[in-house]
């Protein structure tokens, strides 16, 4: 009983951290670290395709299923108040196509999770997916993201 007690104090306890560092991380701030992890494991790929870093196809593998774990969620991280602010590079045209921005992230989403379920034996192979994979950053930077320098 008394044990039962200690855990459920300390259960409160650790909710009342947690609280505020997930306040913290508002969607724009999430939106972000999404789109690091993005730009992390591109570079990893890369480094891989051009032989800077030795092929590894679990590797390969797990480059996929970040991005397609960003792209499940990163949708979500665009409401109303989170227009501007926090150095948002986010483009107007988020919310004003609504549409269109869920079509590019649904494009994103699908592209991922194809190329996770592909041949990733080779180099060659993992080149064809991450080709395809990364057309999406550019094609929905151009459209939907503005760069502040
Ligand atoms: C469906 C749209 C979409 C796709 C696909 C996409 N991005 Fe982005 N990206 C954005 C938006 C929108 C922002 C701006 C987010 C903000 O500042 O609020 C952004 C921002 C970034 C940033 C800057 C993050 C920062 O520190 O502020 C990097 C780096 C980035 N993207 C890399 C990538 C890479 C690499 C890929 C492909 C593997 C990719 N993105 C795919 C929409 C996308």
């Amino acid at each position: 009983m008394i044990r039962a007690r200690i855990i459920a104090a300390s259960l409160a306890a650790a909710t009342l951290i947690a609280a505020p560092v997930l306040a913290q991380g508002g969607p724009i701030e999430q939106r972000k670290a999404m789109m690091k992890s993005n730009g992390g494991d591109t570079k990893a790929g890369a480094d891989m395709l051009k032989g800077v870093t030795p092929y590894d196809a679990a590797k390969a593998k797990a480059i996929f299923t970040n991005m397609h774990d960003v792209a499940s969620k990163f949708g979500g991280l665009f409401p109303a108040n989170s227009k501007t602010g926090g150095k948002t590079e986010a483009a107007p045209a988020i919310w004003e196509k609504p549409a269109e921005f869920k079509a590019a992230v649904a494009k994103f989403e699908a592209d991922t999770g194809a190329a996770m379920a592909a041949d990733l034996s080779t180099k060659e192979a993992f080149g064809a997916q991450f080709g395809k994979v990364t057309a999406n950053c550019r094609s929905c930077h151009e459209s939907f993201r503005v760069k502040l320098d």
